[in-house]
């Protein structure tokens, strides 16, 4: 299939057939019955990485025979899953903050350890330190571990150079790493995360707009603009201006909000239809219900409110109200995981979410609030062919296990990666 302009190294126009699958999970149901839509016995195929045909095995397999695909897994009659989608990391950073992991289990407050310059201010000085190839390695070791737990497509936010070098760097890391490692990468600009030591608060944010964001968007390198939208950081007026800023260049919204205090960030969020609004431990029934008219997906980050031993995001609120709640792992120096797994279990064991709520919250919901309009987090025909074929019968396996890994083989664009 390959055309006669491919080098002999581009694997693109090579078919990939995925049969004999137990429970071949597409995506998200139509019927309203399940939140998935689930194929027994059934394969898909894909050429040039996109998929061209899901139904039953026999079908498929007849029109795309294994024996001439130059990718054919047999899944033994073992569950396949859409890759999983993380829409909310702080991936790029340098320096190690397990002692403050240590003091918060003694009691102390995370904010209180930003106030007295430690935290993202830790990180912040940690990253400005950093070589770009550091930033660089160190962004594609942990890449490599999220691909390992079935990742293929990652959110990753600057905010921890708070100007514009360094923010500009961490966002050149994204870049590189998208165009050198197999997982898709989107990148947000985040320069809003903290207020730098000895800086006002409103001196900065004029540098984030006038500075900063300008830097950013000419060079290309950012999709969405990001704010930690909380008590003691950026309060609402603040946080409207970078956002609005981040409009005026280009840039769609996302907001943290609700994290610790109620502040307002999802008001905010909802006002100007965000992508996204993340964390909302703190959200009431009037922000579930602002999100939802406005069509911001909530981005529910268990695995932070676990690390820190608070209380846990109100998810079958959102999902009473018909949102599509997504999960990210919200990997940074304060939440280390990277396991998109390990995030569906805390979904279903501290949220109380079914496991199938917690797999289309991992996969198409959180395509969603990276805008991702292409099928990606679904195997339907048109989607890429981003797949995770378990080691394991059922897609439950995802939530049920929290050992290790119910990962056997990651394929992104039809190829396996891991
Ligand atoms: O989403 N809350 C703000 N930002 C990150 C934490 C970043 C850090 O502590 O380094 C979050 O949890
Ligand atoms: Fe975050």
């Amino acid at each position: 299939m390959s055309g006669p302009a491919e080098s002999a190294d581009d694997a693109s126009g090579d078919t990939c057939v995925v049969y004999d699958v137990g429970e071949l999970v597409v995506g998200p149901s139509e019927d309203g019955e399940h939140p998935l839509e689930i194929l027994e016995d059934a394969a898909f195929a894909a050429v040039d990485g996109e998929i061209v045909a899901v139904g039953s095995s026999e079908d498929v397999t007849r029109e795309y025979p294994p024996e001439n695909a130059e990718t054919a897994i047999d899944a033994d009659g073992r569950a396949v899953v859409p890759g999983f989608v993380d829409p909310h990391t702080h991936a790029v950073f340098a320096g190690d903050r397990s002692d403050e992991f240590e003091a918060k289990l003694r009691g102390k407050e995370y904010q209180e350890i930003l106030a007295e310059g430690g935290g993202i201010l830790r990180t912040v000085r940690a990253v400005r330190e950093a070589s770009d190839e550091e930033l660089f390695e160190n962004l594609t070791g942990h890449l490599e571990t999220m691909l390992a737990h079935g990742t293929t497509t990652v959110e990753v936010k600057s905010g921890y150079g708070l100007e514009t070098e360094t923010e500009l760097r961490q966002l050149e890391a994204i870049d590189r790493a998208d165009a050198t490692q197999p997982i898709d990468l989107v990148a947000t600009f985040m320069g809003a995360h903290a207020v730098p030591e000895d800086r006002d608060v409103d001196d900065y944010v004029d540098d984030v707009v006038e500075e900063q964001l300008p830097a950013v968007a000419e060079q290309g390198v950012a999709e969405f603009c990001d704010v930690f939208c909380e008590e003691g950081v950026f309060d609402v007026d603040q946080s409207r201006r970078v956002l609005e800023a981040g409009l005026d260049h280009g840039l769609t919204p996302k907001v943290h909000a609700e994290e610790f205090v109620r502040l307002g960030g999802a008001g905010l969020a909802a006002d100007l239809e965000a992508a996204s609004a993340d964390h909302l431990l703190h959200a009431n029934a009037d922000d579930v219900d602002a999100l939802v008219e406005a069509g911001v997906v909530p981005v529910l980050l268990p695995g932070t409110a676990f690390g820190l031993g608070e209380d846990y995001a109100d998810a079958r609120a959102f999902l009473e109200a018909g949102a599509p709640v997504a999960l990210a792992t919200d990997f940074n120096p304060n939440c280390h995981s990277r396991s998109m797994e390990f995030v569906q279990t805390l979904g279903a064991v501290e949220m109380g979410m079914t496991p199938a709520e917690a797999l289309l919250a991992s996969t198409r919901n959180a395509a969603l609030a990276l805008g991702l309009e292409d099928g990606t987090g679904t195997l339907r025909e048109g989607a890429p062919a981003d797949a995770v074929v378990l080691e394991a019968p059922s897609f439950a396996h995802l939530a049920y296990r929290f050992d290790t890994t119910a990962v056997d083989a990651v394929l992104k664009a039809g190829e396996v990666v891991a």
